[in-house]
């Protein structure tokens, strides 16, 4: 039975993968910002499984070393085997180009998501084991002119996945790097020009398949593979005319 550290796990996503992770009897340390929240999701998923939820407060917005948080969380709590990364955001186009918010996206996105897995990277480095999961998006694959500053900080997170792995394969560490298309979830409620919108409980399932599995990297559901692979051929020319 392992113990899984899930940040961001108040996104419908994260939830999916809590519940299908504690379905197989693994333990689960809830992390956020939304006490509240966490809480109700913790007994929801103690009643429903009979396993070990915990519910853990982090705000990555704090650029305090993870290091020692991470050690005094795994004293409190036991090893932690595993680190599902699900925390992002996604303002509005207009107020996520200017000022503090385009610095929060890069700090959300990508900036706080790598503070804490490098904390979680040297652990597991040290043991020769566990795993680490992280959501970057298709929005990482292109720069487009709707959503080029999260496009960006997702990309550097998948790009950041990628070397992880690399390092990481020699001590028998596993990560996952997940990009997620259209999924309807409380960031994407409202947006206009959604299309072939997945269910965010079953991408969750997805996730931890693939992560079941050993896979590299994912994109739920599968046919965004395609659809971004035609998109990254697009030439520069062309594309920089486009509305996208
Ligand atoms: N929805 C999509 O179509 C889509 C597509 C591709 C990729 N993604 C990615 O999928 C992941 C899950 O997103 P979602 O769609 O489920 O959206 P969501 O419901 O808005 O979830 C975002 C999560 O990030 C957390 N978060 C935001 N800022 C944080 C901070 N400063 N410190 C700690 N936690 C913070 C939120 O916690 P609070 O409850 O405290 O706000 C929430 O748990 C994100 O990484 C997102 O970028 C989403």
């Amino acid at each position: 039975m392992t113990q899984i550290l899930i940040v961001g796990a108040t996104s419908a996503m994260a939830r999916g993968c809590a519940f299908a992770w504690a379905a197989q009897g693994q333990r689960v340390l809830l992390a956020g910002r939304d006490d509240a929240e966490l809480a109700r999701l913790a007994q929801d998923i103690r009643v429903r499984f009979n396993t070990a939820a915990q519910v853990v407060a982090l705000d990555l917005d704090e650029t305090t070393p993870r290091e020692s948080w991470l050690a005094e969380l795994q004293e409190t709590y036991g090893q932690i085997d595993g680190l599902l990364c699900a925390a992002g955001w996604m303002p509005d186009n207009e107020t996520m180009r200017h000022g503090a918010p385009a610095l929060q996206v890069i700090q959300r996105n990508f900036t706080g998501p790598v503070a804490l897995i490098n904390a979680f990277a040297d652990v597991c480095e040290q043991r020769k084991h566990g795993f680490i999961v992280g959501i970057s998006s298709v929005a990482g694959d292109r720069g487009r002119q709707s959503n080029y500053l999260y496009g960006a900080a997702k990309g550097g997170f998948a790009i950041y996945l990628a070397g992880l792995r690399n390092r990481l394969f020699a001590s028998g560490v596993s990560v996952l790097t997940v990009k997620p298309g259209f999924v309807d979830t409380r960031m994407t409620f409202g947006l206009p020009g959604l299309f072939l919108v997945a269910d965010p409980f079953w991408v969750g399932q997805q996730i931890v398949a693939a992560s079941d599995k050993g896979r590299d990297e994912v994109y739920i559901p599968g046919f965004w593979r395609l659809i971004l692979l035609i998109i990254r051929h697009v030439p520069e020319v062309v594309f920089k005319r486009l509305k996208l």
